[in-house]
């Protein structure tokens, strides 16, 4: 099957910022611990005016589709990654299609695949493109989890934040793509009863998920190395999903040498689930760091349990 290529990214972040300072004042937490556990110094919230997971979804898509330089209605595919969706139905991704004014002619749907879902989007869109009369596929992850998230409970509250990364991918026979994925039936580690049920909040052993994520990320890239018989070496940057700085360090030993490959942007953003891979993609591209030519591979990991693996060349 032909590679993908990424022809732009866009990202959007709510405009209020919530430090580590701020989240003190409403639950029994504070700066020094949340930073040396989880190297998070704040995180950005939708405001309560109008801020979603669609408008998120919508704004990150414009950047995008205008960086990419693309008519927006050869989109043929709008896939939104969400566990924070503004309503159980429509989708954001129908919402999106509106929003955008794209004609009638595009597949949206959304995905639920928690933290992994950008990356399981990369591959059904990659599946999908072979199919479809149009040439583009809007890739987006979009979360307002604030909408899930209890306040009261600091286990949880002080990781995550809101935000949307989109991405424009085409066919493209010269490029390299690699990617596997895992799925581990489990509901205790990371769950949401969701609307309608009494507790719509997130819940989470942050010990259990800890060490799941650190074994994930390592056998994912391990798996990119093996099955395409590369090293390290030929690896311009690892994309982990940006869960915890302690997870992605507890990793980056695992690969001794390499460890200033391994990009992080938690610090400003905290978890942003889905949209955490993109947004990092959408920053190396905004350092000048993705020019063509360059591998990376993404990792990531999320509630399901699921996991996933891709290299990209761009
Ligand atoms: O996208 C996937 C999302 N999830 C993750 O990636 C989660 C992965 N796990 C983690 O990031 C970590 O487990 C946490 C950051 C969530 C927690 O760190 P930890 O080192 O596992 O702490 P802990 O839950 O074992 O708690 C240690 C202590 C406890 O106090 P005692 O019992 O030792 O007195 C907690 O009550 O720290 C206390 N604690 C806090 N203290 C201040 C827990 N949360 C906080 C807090 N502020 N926010």
């Amino acid at each position: 099957m032909e590679g993908i290529r990424i022809l732009a990214t866009g990202k959007a972040l709510p405009k209020r910022y919530i430090s580590n300072e701020d989240l003190s004042k409403i639950v029994d937490t504070n700066d020094e611990w949340i930073r040396s556990r989880t190297g998070i110094e704040g995180r950005y919230q939708c405001d309560g005016t109008g801020e979603t997971c669609i408008t998120l979804a919508v704004a990150a898509a414009k950047k995008a589709i205008e960086k990419a330089k693309i008519d927006a209605n050869d989109i043929g595919l709008i896939l939104v990654a969400t566990s924070s969706a503004d309503y159980a139905l429509p989708s954001v991704a129908c919402m999106v299609q509106k929003e955008l004014g794209l004609d009638e002619e595009v597949m949206s749907f959304d995905l639920s695949a928690a933290c992994t879902g950008f990356l399981y989007g990369m591959g059904v869109a990659r599946g999908l493109l072979h199919f479809m009369t149009k040439p583009y596929a809007l890739v987006i992850g979009s979360e307002q989890l604030s909408r899930i998230i209890d306040y009261t409970d600091r286990g949880t509250c002080i990781l995550f934040g809101d935000g949307a990364g989109a991405a424009i991918f085409t066919l493209d026979e010269k490029k390299t793509f690699y990617q596997k994925s895992w799925t581990r039936g489990n509901k205790e580690a990371l769950y949401c009863e969701g609307t309608g049920r009494e507790d719509q909040h997130v819940r989470m052993d942050g010990k259990a998920v800890f060490r799941f994520a650190v074994t994930a990320l390592a056998q994912g890239i391990h798996t990119v190395l093996e099955e395409n018989e590369i090293t390290m070496d030929d690896i311009d940057y690892v994309v982990c999903h940006q869960a915890n700085m302690r997870i992605i360090d507890h990793v980056k030993k695992k690969f001794k040498g390499y460890e200033n490959k391994f990009f992080i942007n938690i610090e400003s953003l905290g978890n942003t689930s889905a949209a955490s891979i993109p947004i990092a993609l959408n920053d190396l591209f905004d350092q000048g760091a993705l020019c063509k030519g360059k591998k990376i591979i993404c990792v990531g990991f999320g509630a399901g349990l699921t996991w996933s693996a891709a290299l990209v060349e761009l």
